[in-house]
């Protein structure tokens, strides 16, 4: 059983922790933001997002007059009720007719989707391979999940993926299942340091017959 905590810090950050190690906080989002934007800007509208964390991800994609449905899996149920009752701020995007929420691993609400039903997904669920804060997360990355996702993609669908690091074993991964993988770096500024975190992106799913039998580059 999770455990689960907002606090506001005393620099004025709000910060989410679960079990006690540090998720996110409020103060540097411009790689949560950039993760909406890199799927709009490829022309996304029809997008599933993995991790509701403090909306940062979903309030840029409805910022966007181009999205037409916003899914969110996110697995604590508290979460959710904050941003509903106003402990979280964030209501007006659980209240807009786009967006719907559903609370469960982000695993089972892509699988329960349609085949090549949508335009992108947006996963943030966890800090990326290698820096994990649920250890069940690192089936996230890897190929069987990556599949799952590639044939719930449209043709020309993106799955972007955000990561404290960059990882050449995730970019095999995404490799093995779309035409082509970008990597980006977003700077960030981490309480006076100059750090970057990554969004890996595969574009245009193979399928997964074209995928296994794919010749080398
Ligand atoms: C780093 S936060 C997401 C940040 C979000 N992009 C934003 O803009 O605020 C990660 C979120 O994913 C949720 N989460 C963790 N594992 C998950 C899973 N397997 N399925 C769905 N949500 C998950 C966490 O509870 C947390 O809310």
């Amino acid at each position: 059983m999770s455990e689960v905590h907002l606090r506001r810090r005393s620099d004025g950050a709000l910060e989410l922790r679960v079990n006690g190690v540090f998720v996110m906080d409020d103060l540097e989002t411009s790689s949560e933001r950039l993760l909406a934007r890199h799927v709009i800007d490829l022309g996304s509208r029809d997008v599933l997002v993995g991790g509701l964390g403090l909306g940062f991800t979903l309030r840029e994609l409805l910022g966007s007059p181009d999205i037409d449905r916003v899914r969110v899996a996110e697995l604590h149920p508290e979460i959710v009720q904050w941003m509903r009752d106003g402990t979280l701020p964030g209501a007006d995007l659980l209240a807009d007719p786009r967006a719907h929420v559903v609370v469960g691993d982000v695993r089972d609400v892509v699988a329960s989707q349609p085949l090549a039903s949508l335009d992108a997904i947006c996963l943030d669920v966890d800090n990326g391979p290698g820096f994990l804060v649920h250890q069940d997360n690192a089936a996230v990355y890897r190929s069987t999940f990556v599949e799952t996702c590639a044939a719930r993609l449209r043709a020309g669908g993106h799955l972007a993926i955000w990561s404290m690091a960059d990882s050449v074993e995730l970019r095999a991964v995404l490799d093995a299942s779309f035409e082509r993988v970008t990597v980006t770096a977003v700077p960030v500024d981490l309480q006076g340091r100059d750090e970057h975190y990554w969004v890996l992106t595969g574009s245009g799913p193979l399928g997964g017959r074209v995928a296994r039998v794919r010749a080398p580059a």
